[in-house]
């Protein structure tokens, strides 16, 4: 049966300090391009034992040093490095289509196996399938794995920070050659057929391949299941595929009144697609989809299953704190609660084609989705990468606009309507199911004319002349504000401390205030809604100077946590009723404290040590202020709907912290290698009360089962390292995330800080690991490479000179697993390569004893030089020496070194002689 293999673990990855030269030897010019000889790192012998190991998801430019010089607005250090992995496939792959799939690289890569160049990436946000069937060893054969990732300025897509490396995770498919599904293969939509009757077309498509020299023939059944049995049953023709033909099989049925997917009951079918040859399965795959159907009106904005539905977006940047771009699955559907806890009912991808972690989250959680494309470019490479992206999101229901653009300088001329018809013309071969639109400044001549809803970003002041000019055209803010400030500051020092009040005061010039813009958009039918900028601050376009390396726009720090425009959103954006206190109640004596309380009810109430201010009619683009003199004790909020207390909020005064509180994302972990422990830290007083100016640094003791991504407080100020085991609170908050270690039985981590009682959590983890879904990395020191003379009669001097240059007296031979060779002739054969010493850990150039190892020889007779010193010698004549040999030598860690072997071969009596199996070096 087919099965996808996990890939994430045992990568060896080291930085590229200095980019090699070019080099003026023949020997290495031609061999550095040679299938299966290239070499340096991307050679299959090179030792890789003293770089670091590291997991995926992996971002090292999180890891780097912040310093001002670094420039590019983020100043971390961006450049090049590598990444190895050695892994070996048993026999039971054997007779497969193997592909690897990088689900993505920042920023450009190239792709070595075994020696050979086999991939070039263009885009971070795309990913790669990568058919590796005619390349890789099957059998104990070592596959050596390289990647060489460029995340310098040169390849750069955004202008906010971008990180670097194998950033997504990476799997290995393994597949019957013969008739199966494509990679991303399968299409599960359904249409609508008659809304009254509520009645539905269910539609799979699937794209079967044969990849193989044969013919094959095979049969698809497509399965619907609802959470709690079979829906329908579908069953395809037999069909027919020639050799290496790829095609699609249609096949649909009728349902009525199938559970819709909204934004509030985001309902999930599952869908099995089965394909058989002779009743055998022989692939099976599952997606889930959703039944949903929408439209855009000129007049009245959006409707969502046939109800209007005002939308309220955010859009987001994929990086966070601590991992950089490499965010954990866990806190990709982490950070979408926060959006849809907050009231938000729309995701958008800013500025890219999102993890589809993010997807899964927002299907799971019920956000629509606006998935964004990148380069707007109708290049061959983008059409690829348009492709490969719409093939991959499809199936997804909260995906209902792909946006083409942000903000481009051809948006609105007739070449931009050119790139754009020609990019949505490539999506709507694989999806005519969504709709599509751009995220314009200024008018919309060029490429508008192509969409069906027109993305406006800001545009407060020209979008209702746009709408009287354009009645007919479907308007939607696709980003909006740009509100700046700082989570737990309350005034605003953009010269010292470079820092904005976050009582959503401020925005950039051509901005709004999350209340002012929420005004716009709500008395405006005709906008069918708006997406917030930006969910999370994110590393890069600061809005301030150095020591500022962090963007402020977000409605949460980059961490995560809530800045006080959060709750100004949330009070505009949620339904349910809320009130929210700002500020924090730590102030001087006597201090006067602007008070605000954000809310969505009729009417709010505030009260200071248990005396009523007042009550007063209330509205969430004009929350209700007070001015109260400072004094220690409580504020609280209180909220009344038809003057009912329908919600309350009350902030303390904090004393001297005593001890440190951790909040975890949850209680139940699993040990597959890919669960993430979240620790959202505070410090409280004896009462308990969280010190929301806490300063304090605390120290992170991991002491079973995990292991540190990062660590993050939502300073945008900061340049402190986000790899480290410590991290000062700011405003009386951070953040450590840590990786649940595959196998962990148990986790266990000590939070500490000088003068405060220590937090101690500890967690049984549920075991979930399957040991046979991980292509485990394996040591390498096999020595496959060889060049050696033709048989020949005559003995050959083994210290025969061979001029450096020349390619041809010796020829390229590759030791194969388990295969003697049958094509010798009796005679004297020489195999020569060139190998470098295993270096221990730390121990450069050191002198030891190394061991070369043939794990099974069959000659006549057998000598072995290193660099011309003969270190072995068997002499039997006229018997075969079969099995395995030892030969010691010492030499330098590090250093390379030529070896020759000297062989005699007499095959009257046997057929094929020489190395069998492999030859290591220990
Ligand atoms: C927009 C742009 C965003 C961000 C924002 C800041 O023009 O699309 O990426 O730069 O401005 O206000």
């Amino acid at each position: 049966m087919n099965r996808m293999y996990n890939m994430d673990m045992g990568w060896k990855f080291s930085r590229i300090e200095k980019e090699k030269g070019i080099t003026n030897s023949h020997r290495e010019m031609y061999l550095g391009v040679k299938a299966g000889r290239m070499g340096g790192e991307i050679s299959k012998n090179f030792d890789d034992s003293d770089w670091q190991e590291v997991t995926l998801p992996h971002d090292y430019v999180i890891a780097t040093e912040i310093k001002e010089e670094n420039g590019f607005r983020d100043c971390f250090e961006r450049g090049f490095a590598w990444y190895r992995k050695s892994f070996a496939l048993d026999h039971s792959f054997q007779d497969k289509q193997i592909g690897l799939c990088f689900e993505g690289i920042a920023l450009q890569a190239e792709i070595y196996l075994n020696g050979s160049l086999i991939y070039r990436t263009f885009s971070s946000y795309t990913e790669h399938f990568i058919d590796i069937t005619d390349r890789v060893y099957i059998g104990g054969k070592v596959n050596t794995l390289v990647v060489k990732t460029n995340a310098t300025t040169a390849c750069s897509e955004m202008w906010t920070y971008e990180g670097g490396g194998i950033y997504r995770h990476v799997k290995l498919y393994a597949k019957n050659k013969s008739a199966h599904i494509a990679h991303n293969g399968i299409f599960a939509y359904a249409d609508l057929l008659e809304e009254e009757k509520k009645l539905w077309q269910f539609n799979v498509q699937t794209e079967l391949e044969n990849a193989s020299y044969e013919r094959a023939c095979c049969t698809v059944k497509a399965c619907l299941l609802d959470k709690n049995s079979q829906v329908m049953e579908l069953y395809s023709e037999e069909i027919s595929l020639n050799s290496y033909e790829n095609k699609i099989v249609k096949l649909n049925g009728e349902i009525s009144n199938p559970t819709l997917w909204d934004v509030e009951n985001p309902y999930l079918y599952n869908v099995v697609v089965t394909v058989s040859v002779n009743g055998e399965i022989v692939d099976e795959e599952t997606i889930s989809m959703g039944f949903r159907y929408y439209h855009f009106d000129s007049q009245k904005g959006f409707y969502l299953n046939g109800r209007h539905l005002k939308l309220k977006g955010v859009c987001c940047h994929q990086d966070h704190g601590g991992c950089g771009v490499a965010v954990p699955d866990e806190m990709q559907y982490q950070r979408v609660k926060l959006l849809k806890d907050m009231g938000a009912n729309m995701y958008r991808s800013a500025h890219n084609n999102p993890a589809k972690e993010i997807l899964d989250a927002c299907d799971k959680l019920g956000l629509l989705v606006i998935d964004e494309n990148r380069r707007f470019e109708a290049s061959v490479e983008n059409l690829k990468h348009i492709e490969s992206v719409t093939k991959r999101d499809r199936n997804h229901p909260s995906v209902f606009l792909y946006c083409l653009f942000n903000e481009e300088a051809l948006q609105n001329t007739e070449e931009g309507r050119r790139i754009f018809k020609r990019l949505k013309y490539e999506v709507k071969k694989h999806d005519w199911t969504r709709l599509f639109t751009g995220a314009m400044h200024g008018n919309f001549d060029g490429a508008g004319k192509e969409m069906e809803v027109c993305g406006i970003n800001y545009g407060y002041g020209y979008l209702d002349a746009l709408h009287e000019k354009h009645p007919d055209v479907c308007l939607l803010g696709a980003e909006n504000n740009s509100q700046i400030s700082t989570r737990g500051s309350y005034k605003t020092d953009k010269e010292g401390e470079h820092v904005i009040s976050c009582y959503d005061d401020e925005c950039v010039p051509w901005g709004n205030t999350v209340k002012g813009n929420w005004k716009f958009i709500r008395e405006r039918e005709y906008m069918s809604g708006c997406s917030v900028w930006n969910g999370f601050d994110f590393h890069g376009e600061p809005i301030m100077t150095w020591p500022t390396v962090n963007s402020q726009y977000g409605l949460m720090d980059i961490c995560g946590f809530p800045k006080g425009v959060y709750h100004v959103c949330k009070s505009c954006y949620l339904e349910e009723p809320m009130v929210k206190l700002l500020p924090h109640w730590n102030w001087e004596e006597g201090e006067n404290i602007r008070v605000i309380i954000s809310s969505n009810c009729e009417e709010t109430e505030l009260f200071v040590n248990g005396e009523s201010l007042g009550r007063k009619a209330s509205d969430c683009c004009e929350p209700n202020e007070w001015n109260v003199p400072f004094k220690c004790g409580a504020i609280e909020a209180r909220g009344y709907n038809n003057g009912e207390l329908v919600a309350v909020d009350i902030e303390k005064t904090a004393y001297t912290p005593k001890k440190v509180k951790v909040e975890v994302n949850k209680t139940s972990f699993v040990n597959d290698g890919n669960d993430t422990l979240i620790l959202n830290c505070a410090v409280v007083d004896e009462n308990g009360t969280e010190h929301p100016l806490a300063v304090n640094t605390l120290y992170f003791t991991a002491e079973e089962g995990l292991e540190l991504i990062g660590v993050g407080n939502g300073d945008p100020n900061s340049h402190d390292s986000e790899v480290a085991n410590e991290r000062k609170l700011y405003f009386g908050k951070c953040q450590a995330i840590f990786r649940v270690k595959r196998f962990a039985e148990k986790i266990k981590v000590i939070v500490r800080g000088e003068n405060l009682e220590p937090c101690e959590l500890s967690f049984d983890v549920e075991n979930t690991v399957d040991t046979t879904s991980y292509i485990e990395t394996v040591k390498n020191n096999y020595i496959t490479n060889f060049d050696v003379t033709a048989s020949s009669v005559e003995w050959i001097d083994p210290k025969m000179v061979i001029d450096v240059d020349d390619m041809n007296t010796l020829l390229p031979i590759e030791i194969e697993e388990d295969s003697f060779q049958s094509d010798y002739h009796s005679g004297w054969k020489l195999y020569r390569t060139f190998i470098s010493l295993p270096k221990t850990l730390g121990s450069k150039a050191k002198k030891r004893d190394f061991s070369l190892y043939f794990d099974d020889v069959k000659v006549n007779k057998m000598f072995v030089f290193v660099d011309g010193e003969e270190i072995y010698k068997t002499d039997i004549t006229h018997r075969y020496t079969t099995g395995a040999i030892n030969c010691e030598f010492s030499g330098f860690e590090d250093t390379v070194v030529e070896l020759r072997i000297l062989v005699h071969i007499n095959l009257e009596a046997e057929d094929g002689a020489g190395f069998r199996k492999s030859i290591r070096i220990i």
